[in-house]
């Protein structure tokens, strides 16, 4: 009975720590591993929205695969217009014709980190979270400024 009780105890603590743990989400800092272990394991990205305008798997355009999926956290989903929430992170899956994973390319929008160019955090990993380039590449913000207007944003339009 006594063992009993203090498991449950013990199982309420741990459930109301893990709680707490989740409210008091971090933010990771700009930096490609830091970022991979935000997406994949405090916050996994495979539970995120979509946009609504952009939802499931779609055909793409180059460079970035032939297939799609975008996941938006919801500092993403809750910003209604351009220019995106501080701490909005955009998840791309990338696949091949065959539709198999191949790269997985993030955007995420951090306070000061590049005021010239949206404040945007770039990142491409392999399917497994290797950092294949993180920062500001010039080929990443070349293509999206395309839409400055749109925050850098390409898959979804946001009303004006
Ligand atoms: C040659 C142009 C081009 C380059 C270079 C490029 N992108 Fe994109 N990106 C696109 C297009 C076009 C889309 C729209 C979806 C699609 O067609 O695949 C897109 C969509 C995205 C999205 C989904 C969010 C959005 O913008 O709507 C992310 C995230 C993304 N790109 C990240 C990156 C990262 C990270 C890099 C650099 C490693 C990069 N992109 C380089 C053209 C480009």
């Amino acid at each position: 009975m006594q063992t009993k009780l203090l498991t449950g105890c013990l199982a309420v603590a741990m459930m109301m720590g893990g709680a707490s743990f989740t409210v008091a989400e971090e933010m990771p800092g700009p930096d490609g591993a830091a970022l991979w272990n935000h997406i994949s394991k405090v916050s996994p990205y495979t539970k995120w929205g979509q946009w609504a305008d952009h939802e499931g798997m779609l055909a793409g355009r180059a460079p970035h695969g032939k297939f799609h999926k975008v996941f938006v956290n919801k500092k993403g989903t809750d910003s209604t217009s351009p220019p995106l929430q501080y701490g909005a992170i955009e998840v791309k899956e990338n696949y091949s014709p065959s539709k198999e994973l191949k790269a997985i390319t993030v955007m995420y929008k951090v306070k000061g980190y590049n005021p010239d160019s949206g404040d945007w955090f770039w990142a491409k990993y392999s399917p497994t979270g290797k950092v294949l380039k993180s920062g500001k590449p010039k080929a990443c913000i070349g293509c999206h400024s395309t839409r400055v207007a749109n925050d850098f944003v390409l898959v979804h339009e946001f009303k004006k």
